[in-house]
């Protein structure tokens, strides 16, 4: 079980979250939850709805798409914002790698958050942005 100072030194450490301040991360912090994940367990499955937004606290996924690995996510990355922003299937299957800890919430609490915080939806752009890069590299 963490605390809430554990859990806001952790939240910090997120690219989305680098510019709040305590208070803001200590409300973060009340909202989220801890999953574990095992080797092998899917979190996202392709094609399916889901409204949870995850961070990698500790451990590493494969996001998996069409049955091809197209990225490897580890400590404070984010998945599931695209679902999250915009209720489409998910993109891509989330696989853990190994034994992984993650840090979920849900789509209310994220949305009143961005409306709440600027700086929230512009460090979810700039996640987008960088993936959007990585595509664009892999397909040149
Ligand atoms: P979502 O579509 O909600 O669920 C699957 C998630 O995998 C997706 O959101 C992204 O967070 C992540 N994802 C999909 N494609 C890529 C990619 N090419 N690189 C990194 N992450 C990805």
């Amino acid at each position: 079980m963490m605390t809430t100072v554990e859990m806001v030194l952790l939240l910090k450490g997120i690219e989305l979250f680098a510019d709040l301040g305590g208070e803001d991360l200590a409300a973060i912090a009340l909202m989220t939850r801890i999953e574990e994940a095992a080797a092998g367990d899917t979190i996202i499955r392709e094609g399916e709805l889901g409204d949870t937004l995850y961070f990698v606290v500790e451990g590493t996924v494969q996001v998996i798409k069409a049955g091809q690995v197209v990225a490897e996510l580890r400590e404070r990355d984010v998945f599931g914002e695209l679902a999250l922003l915009d209720p489409e299937p998910r993109s891509a299957s989330v696989v853990a790698t190994e034994e992984t800890t993650l840090l979920c919430l849900g789509r209310d609490d994220f949305v009143n958050m961005m409306a709440a915080r600027p700086e929230v939806p512009l460090g979810v752009i700039k996640t987008l942005v960088r993936r959007a890069r990585a595509a664009l590299d892999n397909r040149a």
